[in-house]
């Protein structure tokens, strides 16, 4: 039965009730990180949306807030947007004795989709509408939303992605209320595929090249993902405060797997130079029917970004989870196997189990055709993660994982590129959750988040290999805390 399946991650965010979609609005205010996001308070299916909301002190332990932003009579709904501290308060919309000035930028979705404003001077507990909205009109589109603002030092202005249909357009401006169109990105046979929706646009240093910064122009699109659905890309460019011009090189999957959406990057983070983001764990293809219960969505773990350059020079996206998330692991690991050959059958982890676990290991393929783990283990069902030493790639493979509900669309193997390292050893690190995965692998360049509908009662986890036999490294597994609800 559906409730049966009701499977409330352990440590994922998730709403309080009923239904959620995209982060909105991340900002860190005062030691507190706030995800806002598109919420139906009244029902388990999108509509009636509002910003809900939720602090942390440590991206770990969320605390719900009341709702930040409601439907507006006349404007319409909050959808999708980010948040900035104005901390030079170029906006003037702030009192004056606010602490941190923090302005909202978001889509009203009513007879147009236009951009308006909301005020803090509370440091993100609680906005007021800004009195002059829509900042921005709509000048006869159709979809025209998702602004993510950020301040450009260089040109000392702000600058707004946004979401255009069939591009992605850029505006600036010195007050947040005031908008310049600046230039587009698109429309172009690389970014086609369905709408665009939640653009981001950021710089990042590039890891093993000293002093050499990029910037990433994160775009998703409905349909367009990698397996149907929805699906996020990126491009890899410069900027030079007007123009984004893109590298040559191929556009590439955020996240390969089917379940990351809408992602986006935190603003305002503390200076210790991370890039943090996360993404709602969820496809447009099915969010609505999953077997959730009282609620229904969630977000991934926020993830550490990155950038590497490859041997054959393009630029990658490098992920990992959170350091804070290591908090989750309950004391010493269940299980820690030493180095050794492995082939079949392989009983090591049968002292392993559970629907929350963190697992980390490092092989060498060997001769196998394929090494990995089963997780969720159960009558006639598991999930398997593991490398493809035929196809050289990372998979998460949830054809077996349990539920026939959406049999349709969940049952698939999903594939991301993976070598070897330079030590020929493929390096693992596994979240599981209570209903979903979350894959990372090779320093972070091969990332694959899934959903999962997996029985309660599979909880087992096994090593195997298929075709040959393999030489494991290294493995710790630990059970993760409960954190959440
Ligand atoms: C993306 C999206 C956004 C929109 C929001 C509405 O998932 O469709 O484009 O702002 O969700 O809830």
């Amino acid at each position: 039965s559906i409730a049966a399946l009701d499977a409330r991650p352990a440590y994922h965010f998730t709403p309080p009730t009923n239904w959620m979609n995209d982060p909105n609005g991340l900002v860190h205010v005062d030691g507190e990180y706030h995800l806002f996001y598109q919420y139906n308070p009244a029902l388990p299916s999108w509509g009636f949306i509002h910003w809900g909301h939720a602090v942390s002190t440590d991206l770990v332990h969320w605390t719900d807030l009341p709702a930040a932003l409601a439907p507006d009579p006349v404007l319409g709904m909050p959808f999708s947007g980010s948040a900035v501290v104005d901390r030079d308060r170029t906006s003037g919309l702030c009192g004056a004795t606010a602490p941190d000035c923090v302005i909202a930028v978001f889509t009203h979705h009513g007879s147009a989709q236009v951009q308006s404003v909301a005020v803090s001077d509370d440091g993100a507990r609680t906005f007021r509408l800004n009195h002059a909205n829509p900042v921005l009109s709509n000048p006869g589109l159709i979809d025209f939303r998702d602004p993510k603002v950020f301040y450009h030092t260089p040109t000392r202005r702000w600058i707004m992605v946004l979401a255009a249909g069939d591009r992605v357009r850029l505006y600036g401006s010195s007050n947040l209320t005031g908008w310049t169109h600046l230039s587009d990105i698109g429309p172009s046979e690389s970014l086609r595929g369905g709408v665009l929706e939640c653009p981001d646009l950021f710089e990042l240093p590039v890891s093993n090249e000293p002093g050499v910064m990029r910037w990433v122009l994160k775009i998703d699109s409905n349909p367009g993902g990698r397996y149907g659905g929805s699906g996020s890309r990126y491009l890899v460019g410069t900027f030079d405060g007007v123009t984004f011009t893109p590298l040559a090189q191929a556009p590439q999957w955020a996240d390969f797997g089917p379940d990351f959406y809408a992602a986006q990057s935190f603003a305002n983070t503390p200076a210790d130079g991370r890039h943090l983001w996360l993404a709602w764990m969820n496809n447009w293809a099915y969010a609505s029917a999953l077997p959730t219960g009282s609620w229904r969505g969630a977000m991934t773990v926020p993830r550490e970004v990155g950038l590497i350059r490859a041997d054959d020079g393009t630029y990658l996206l490098t992920q990992r989870p959170a350091a804070e998330l290591r908090a989750l692991r309950d004391g010493a690991p269940a299980i820690e196997v030493a180095d050794q050959p492995i082939g079949t059958p392989c009983t090591l982890l049968d002292g392993l189990t559970g629907d929350a676990l963190e697992i980390a290991l490092a092989f060498e393929p060997g001769t196998a055709r394929e090494v990995g783990l089963a997780i969720r283990r159960g009558a006639g069902e598991e999930t398997r993660v593991g490398y493809d030493a035929v196809r050289g790639t990372l998979f998460v493979d949830r054809s077996i994982s349990g539920s026939t509900l959406l049999r349709e669309t969940l049952p698939a193997r999903h594939h991301a590129p993976l070598r070897a390292d330079g030590a020929g050893l493929v390096t693992l690190t596994v979240l599981l959750d209570r209903s979903s995965v979350e894959v990372f692998a090779g320093d972070g360049r091969a990332v694959i988040t899934d959903v999962l509908l997996a029985s309660p009662a599979s909880r087992g986890a096994q090593l195997y290999v298929d075709g040959g036999t393999a030489r494991l490294r290294s493995l710790r597994a630990w059970t993760l805390r409960r954190v959440l609800r």
